[in-house]
């Protein structure tokens, strides 16, 4: 199972995703993961076409950084991620035989598991396996994506069974998007979360925990009892929860800065509230400060002003969702 990272109040270890790009040129950013964290993970380091560009050249460099960075200042780190749809180089995009593309994934895994062992607490094995209207397309739940084309749904129970030999001890995590909001898309992806892990059960492959990735739209509204009802049912399944990529999407809000805070500490508090009853091992946020997200570049405001989606402002000011959200983890 899972190891926890020490924490010395206890309670639910918060960290966040780093990136290396800022690591040389930006230290009040560096500072606030030490100040700031237990946990720091590399956001794309680890990531399959940015570690391995060609097939037999692992590019550990960044990635190495970061993880010796975090353990030499007493955080824990974690892995994301061995299997997704995007981000795969060329040359695996171009394996067209069966046989060569399970070789390809099994190598993966072992060589990066391998490398990692004992430094990471857990993977994130599989990422956005589920499609995005999981009832709309003929495959079933799962996204059409270069490993199912080339191995069939197998490929998730096959990813999950080679991490297990790779690294026994790090936790295995089946991470995904939009599984926190009200409404019948995201009741099925709940439902197909569940029927994936169940299928892994059945089959006695381990898994530890249930990601969540958390990208929170701030127009939406978290369905508290609807997710509550899926945390239970994965505490029934011993699977675990864990907060692995949270943000607010705030490109609908309209308002100034105080609107958009607002908007931001009450969906996050609604999460909070969801995951009351089946407290996640770990909640990591998508970066740390404004200065650098993922979401501006994706989901711009639409009325042009500042994205506000991180714990912390472009100057590094704490918002008043962070504060909320330490005093209650
Ligand atoms: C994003 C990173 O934040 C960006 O820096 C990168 O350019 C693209 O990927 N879901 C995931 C993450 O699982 O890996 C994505 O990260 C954001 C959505």
């Amino acid at each position: 199972c899972l190891a926890r990272p020490a924490r010395a109040a206890g309670g639910v270890p918060f960290g966040a995703a780093i990136q290396s790009d800022y690591f040389d040129t930006d230290p009040s950013y560096v500072q606030a993961f030490v100040d700031h964290c237990d946990i720091v993970m590399p956001m794309n380091e680890l990531k399959f076409g940015l570690l391995r560009p060609a097939r037999d050249e692992f590019n550990f460099t960044h990635a190495d950084r970061l993880v010796d960075f975090a353990l030499a200042n007493g955080k824990a780190s974690r892995g994301h991620a061995f299997v997704w749809w995007s981000t795969n180089p060329p040359w695996l995009e171009a394996i067209e035989d069966e046989s060569e593309a399970e070789t390809a994934l099994i190598e993966h895994i072992e060589r990066v598991a391998d490398h990692y062992r004992g430094r990471l607490t857990d993977w994130d094995v599989v990422n956005e396996v589920i499609a995005h209207d999981p009832r709309g397309g003929p495959d079933g739940p799962l996204r059409d994506t270069f490993w199912l084309r080339r191995l069939g749904p197998r490929h998730v129970p096959l990813a999950f069974e080679t991490a297990a030999r790779a690294d026994p001890g790090a936790g295995l995590v089946i991470n995904d998007y939009d599984l926190e909001f009200a409404g019948d898309r995201y009741d099925a992806r709940r439902a197909a979360m569940l029927d994936i892990v169940r299928q892994l059960q059945d089959r006695n492959i381990r898994v530890d925990a249930v990601g969540l990735q958390a990208h929170l739209y701030s127009h939406l509204a978290v369905d508290v009892p609807g997710f509550a009802r899926f945390g239970e049912a994965l505490e029934a399944l011993g699977v675990r929860l864990i907060v692995t990529e949270l943000d607010v999407i705030d490109f609908q809000v309209r308002g100034g800065v105080e609107e958009q805070d607002a908007a931001a500490t009450r969906v996050v508090s609604d999460l909070l509230d969801a995951v009351e009853g089946t407290p996640p091992l770990a909640l990591v946020t998508w970066g740390l400060t404004d200065r650098y997200s993922w979401v501006p570049d994706a989901m711009p405001r639409q009325d042009g002003k500042p994205s506000r989606p991180l714990p912390f402002d472009a100057r590094m000011r704490p918002k008043p969702w962070y504060d909320m959200l330490r005093a209650r983890l």
